[in-house]
């Protein structure tokens, strides 16, 4: 199995190419939790995730031959960017597998560093066949996204860093798709000291890791559904789950309404962007799904940066909704002159700003003499959302509350 000094062979390998990302105490965190917290800034690693040290570290393990022959992969995200960029830069000719669907801008980025990219295929499993396919057709080497002791190695150079900066560091907690990222972390941090405790965060929707360790073999979900994409993963590795099973401490579940707020909290108190997976260690501290003392030193690894931009806009909302700052409600009116302005006569008086509004008056579940009012508000957090709802209600109004 996969021990410290992997890790530390991986580290040479990868440092001319990956950047040691920094380390940064959060005053509002800590505030937040009451922990003493750190965040791990993979966000800002080049391609914008921690896939590029896997991918270098396997890639510069090659042998003569294998490099001639080149490399090929299938992803949708965030691994396709990592294995580009790290053929590119060690001189090895790559092949990139992407679904027809693939977002634009992650296409685009993958040819950028230097990637031949096909497009192939409905999912990521149909581009996986055709990427086995070209493996076998032109002799290349298929780089795994995480079931492979290279990969698992070079992510786990994460966890030197997090050792070297802070070495009084208590708990990491990690996202978990395939695994292969928590069992370099778990790797480097138990190796250097067994104290440390090591905490996996999987979305709800794309949950298996307990199950599977609940039964000592790997477990297959039937779908996933998740916003978090990077760890929209139906199971994990064979190899990673062995390290997994001897080394991760805990493993913890959260929603996607809570990896929005984990996402919109960070944006707006922290100035920094992640992705689903990179907010989901995050959504476990603020939504207290482990245990940790006051004080205790934690470190979230926030792994990602990699957004789709109308995803991002959808999470926003989302996050307000949750936090109580942004409400969607819908009710029916008397369908008369000045039946409006009175609903929104209220909506003023209580301060609530109106960001959007649908007036239907021929909808067809409602009286001939109706109509139907959706608004979208701007609202001050839960007790103003309170407030509000109940005025509307006293008012005789019948509201929905929309998500
Ligand atoms: C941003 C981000 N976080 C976490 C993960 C999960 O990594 P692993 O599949 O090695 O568990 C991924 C995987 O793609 C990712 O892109």
């Amino acid at each position: 199995m996969l021990d410290l000094e992997d890790v530390l062979a991986a580290r040479d390998r990868v440092a001319a190419t990956a950047r040691h990302t920094p380390l940064e105490y959060s005053h509002t965190f800590s505030s937040l939790t009451g922990a003493d917290v750190h965040l791990k800034l993979e966000t800002f690693q080049r391609t914008g995730s921690f896939k590029i040290r896997g991918a270098t570290n396997r890639i510069a393990t090659l042998s003569d031959a294998e490099r001639e022959a080149g490399v090929v992969t299938a992803s949708a995200g965030n691994h396709a960017q990592g294995v580009a960029l790290a053929a590119t830069r060690i001189g090895v000719d790559s092949v990139i597998v992407m679904p027809e669907y693939a977002p634009i801008a992650k296409v685009e980025a993958t040819r950028s560093y230097g990637a031949e990219v096909v497009l192939h295929g409905e999912d990521y499993d149909a581009a996986a066949e055709r990427a086995h396919e070209i493996e076998r057709e032109q002799g290349r080497t298929y780089v795994h996204a995480f079931d492979d002791d290279a990969v698992m190695a070079g992510q786990g150079t994460i966890g030197l860093e997090i050792y070297e900066d802070l070495p009084e560091v208590e708990t990491v907690v990690v996202p978990v798709g395939g695994g292969g990222l928590i069992s370099g972390i778990a790797t480097a941090l138990k190796g250097k000291n067994e104290d440390i405790r090591v905490v996996g965060v999987q979305a709800a929707g794309a949950a298996s890791l307990a199950q599977s360790l609940e039964k000592g073999e790997v477990v297959e979900r039937e779908g996933v559904d998740t916003i978090a994409d990077g760890i929209a993963t139906r199971k994990v590795g064979e190899r990673t789950f062995d390290v997994i099973e001897e080394r991760v401490d805990e493993v913890v579940t959260v929603e996607d309404s809570e990896i929005a707020v984990a996402l919109t909290t960070l944006l707006e108190r922290s100035k920094t962007l992640v992705e689903g997976a990179g907010a989901a260690p995050l959504a476990a501290l603020l939504f207290d799904r482990f245990e940790f003392a006051e004080d205790e030193t934690v470190v979230p690894a926030l792994c990602g940066g990699n957004i789709d931009m109308n995803v991002l806009t959808t999470v926003i909302v989302r996050g307000l909704i949750e936090t109580g700052r942004y409400l969607r409600v819908r009710t029916v009116l008397a369908d008369r002159p000045g039946a409006l302005q009175r609903l929104v006569d209220i909506v003023a008086d209580h301060d609530a700003n109106i960001h959007a509004i649908e007036h239907d008056r021929a909808g067809g579940d409602i009286g001939m003499s109706d109509a139907e009012v959706e608004l979208d508000l701007e609202t001050k957090g839960h007790d103003h959302v309170e407030r509000l709802l109940s005025a509307l209600r006293e008012a005789g109004y019948t509201v929905d509350v929309l998500v």
